[in-house]
């Protein structure tokens, strides 16, 4: 199959710091993969939180996730194969690559019309799957899979709290704690959110609106006095010193998001008194070796496949400077569920 690469594109760029006013649709070249990359034309991309934190923080953006200006957003994609790689490519347990494949991606500049990705982090999809839902199964999917088989790895019988549970990694993470046994306790901010949430796992369902006393109270009885084995905490700042009263003794506490702001620095002997972990993971170690990204994509079709998830799409934004900026004040706004899509081609 030969594709007509054109030599420009449209992207949707951050060319400085601000709001999203200043998310701009720019003509800038076709990517030119680099030996290890192949170029993907990309159909489906979608809003990660992570997104929002060059606008919404703009002022944090050099000590919390620094990138040179200007960049393409987004990072997630659903897309076809157009090139290979010019090294060749190790045995791993995906199928091989292929031009012309449906494949997914969580690793490059996704608001665009293509993007370059390392071949390793790309993993053809699955006949049978659905493209939209695809890029469910990206950042948000991998992240809720490393956090539950490696951050905490849960265990049958295991009581786990999830905040935010209605988000889009917070789904997913309700699924795949049932999936591997665990009893879900989730917190969320409406009556709304938490209907969606149990509807998708989670066994109890806590309002943050109620006094944190009373849903430490609640945690605490659940758990037979004793507080949950691991917290997933995405929210960060608001709930950060919580965490320490819902969890038992030799308990994970797993930060992995500051929805709320970044968690303040503290001193290791705050763990000492229930002798705690404490782990601020990210994706990217967990896939950056070749058969790290297979295995996990691996698992998540085969789990997929055996309809053991659900996927929930919140809406689906247009490919324009516009579209962009309205899913990221939406996801900011804290009243999406699930994922957010952007429709970039057919
Ligand atoms: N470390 C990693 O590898 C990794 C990867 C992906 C995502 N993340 C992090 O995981 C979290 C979830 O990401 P997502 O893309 O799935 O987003 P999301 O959960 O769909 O949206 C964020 C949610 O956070 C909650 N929240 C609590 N306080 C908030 C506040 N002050 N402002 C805004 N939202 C607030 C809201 O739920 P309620 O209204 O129910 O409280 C909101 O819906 C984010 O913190 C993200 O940065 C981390």
């Amino acid at each position: 199959m030969s594709t007509q690469i054109p030599k420009t594109m449209k992207a949707v760029q951050v060319p400085k710091t601000g709001g999203p006013e200043v998310l701009t649709l720019a003509e800038i070249p076709v990517p030119t993969p680099k030996d290890h990359e192949v170029l993907i034309k990309v159909n489906w991309t979608g809003t990660n939180y992570i997104d929002t934190f060059p606008l919404t923080l703009p002022d944090q953006r050099s000590g919390l996730y620094p990138k040179p200006l200007p960049f393409t957003a987004g990072q997630d994609a659903v897309g076809t194969l157009v090139s290979l790689p010019k090294v060749s490519m190790a045995h791993t347990s995906l199928p091989p690559l292929q031009i012309g494949q449906h494949v997914l991606t969580c690793q490059g500049s996704s608001f665009a019309e293509y993007m370059v990705a390392p071949w390793w982090q790309v993993a053809p999809i699955p006949d049978g799957i659905d493209l939209k839902e695809g890029v469910a199964m990206t950042t948000t999917l991998f992240t809720a899979m490393y956090l539950i088989r490696e951050s905490y790895e849960v265990k049958k019988g295991d009581w786990i709290l999830v905040r935010a549970a209605a988000g889009g990694v917070g789904l997913l993470l309700c699924q795949l704690g049932k999936y591997f046994g665990a009893n879900v306790i989730g917190t969320v901010s409406t009556p709304e959110k938490a209907a969606l949430a149990k509807s998708n796992g989670a066994d109890h369902i806590l309002l943050t609106s109620s006094p944190s006393s009373e849903n430490v109270s609640t945690i605490l009885s659940l758990t037979g006095g004793k507080g949950v084995h691991a917290v997933y905490d995405g929210v960060g700042k608001d709930t950060w010193e919580e965490d320490f009263e819902v969890v038992r003794p030799k308990a994970t506490i797993v930060t992995f998001g500051n929805a709320s702001g970044p968690v303040p620095p503290f001193a290791p002997l705050k763990l000492s008194p229930k002798a705690l972990k404490v782990t601020r993971p990210t994706l990217g170690p967990f896939i950056a070796e070749p058969e790290d990204f297979a295995r996990y994509a691996k698992e998540i079709f085969e789990i997929v496949q055996k309809g053991g998830l659900e996927f929930s799409i919140h809406k689906v934004y247009p490919f324009s400077a516009e579209g962009v900026a309205q899913s990221q004040m939406d996801i900011a706004s804290r009243t999406t569920t699930g994922k957010l899509l952007i429709h970039v081609s057919d």
